[in-house]
């Protein structure tokens, strides 16, 4: 069995940030989502990693997964132009020859790993296993519908009338069989070949769908708001207080980590927080769910449920919530009048 990540995308809905970086590379508790993805595909015993790359970003995604000898994967990049997940795995059909594979997306993780459903695909002998997860707004998501024996019957993209809650999130088992289905759908109306078309019709030629159901969270971390969600998440799961870095006159309350060459001045910092290699954090109170990156430097400031990524420089700002904070940028407050100031990447978003 092989293992398809899609990295690729346009990341729309993620500009600024997605100018100069993969949206799978956005850290959440300071690394990148594709690392939880990757260490879940490595923790099935999956060696051959085929990872869809888009043309603009495909280098970020090369430097940071590189041979794959992290995970101990072997990697191959497959360069797709974003014209859907579907078209994803045409594109990688050369790569994936006849082996069955798991298809994960690399903006999202999981609570759970994949074993349980590798085990049972394999076992069962299916044709696909779709992972769903119960949703309370079903009409934003693709929508499967289910028999008592568990095979999906049918699937909706963002049913107007819901027929049933249980969303598809991404993660999928195939056989080589979806390669006939994904030979006989066209594009849908938005121009994209849809997974959920290549599904549907793989139940229309009658092979074995399955679906399991997702028993632990799930973060699509595809806008702002869901990846300081998802950066909370992984701090409340992951963390666990380390300090490793040098703390002066300060308080560090529960939960924290602060890594190797970090240093924290006169400051307070509050639980689940992670403080990146080489950061400062100085006269300032850094409050739960935030993620530091490396080299930052918080001067003289309130942060609480913020994501910095590396060399971000934030000074005087009295309260700052909220907030995802791109590589290099600076936040000052304008000391001398209450004029705001900005100089801000296209598709910025600013709150003031
Ligand atoms: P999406 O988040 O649905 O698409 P997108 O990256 O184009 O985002 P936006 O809507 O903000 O423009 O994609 C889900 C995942 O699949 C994401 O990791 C990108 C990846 N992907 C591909 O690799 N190839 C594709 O053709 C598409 C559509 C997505």
């Amino acid at each position: 069995m092989k293992a398809l990540v899609l990295s690729g995308g346009k990341g729309t809905r993620l500009r600024p940030l997605t100018f100069t970086c993969a949206k799978q590379l956005i850290p959440v508790a300071n690394k990148p989502i594709l690392g939880y993805v990757l260490d879940q595909v490595a923790a099935t015993g999956i060696k051959k990693v085929g990872v869809i790359t888009a043309p603009e970003t495909g280098q970020y995604v090369e430097d940071y997964v590189s041979d794959g000898s992290k995970w101990a994967l072997s990697v191959d990049y497959i360069s797709q132009e974003p014209l859907g997940l579907a078209h994803a795995v045409k594109t990688a059909q050369p790569f994936l020859a006849q082996d069955s594979f798991v298809m994960c997306l690399g903006d999202n993780v999981t609570g759970q790993g994949l074993n349980a459903f590798v085990q049972k695909f394999q076992k069962e002998r299916l044709d696909a296993l779709i992972i769903l997860k119960e949703v309370d707004n079903p009409s934003s998501f693709g929508i499967a519908q289910l028999d008592n024996e568990g095979n999906i019957v049918r699937l909706v993209e963002k049913p107007k009338t819901p027929m049933g809650n249980l969303a598809i999130i991404g993660t999928y088992l195939f056989s080589n069989k979806v390669h006939k289905a994904i030979a006989r759908i066209k594009p849908s109306w938005r121009g994209e070949l849809e997974i959920t078309d290549a599904v549907q019709e793989m139940i229309n030629m009658g092979f074995t769908v399955k679906a399991e159901i997702l028993n632990s969270w799930w973060l699509d971390t595809g806008k702002k708001d869901d990846i300081l969600s998802a950066n909370a998440k992984i701090l409340d799961e992951y963390i666990e207080r380390d300090i490793k870095g040098n703390v002066a006159d300060s308080t560090i309350d529960g939960r924290v980590k602060v890594e190797a060459s970090a240093k924290v001045v006169n400051s307070t910092v509050r639980g689940p927080c992670i403080i990146g290699k080489n950061a400062l954090i100085e006269n300032s109170f850094i409050g739960p769910y935030t993620s530091i990156g490396d080299n930052s430097k918080i001067l003289n400031s309130n942060l609480e449920y913020c994501v910095t990524l590396e060399n971000v420089i934030v000074t005087d700002v009295e309260r700052l919530e909220d907030s995802l904070i791109g590589k290099n940028a600076k936040v000052t407050k304008n000391q001398k009048n209450r004029t705001i100031k900005l100089h801000i990447g296209d598709y910025s978003e600013v709150e003031v």
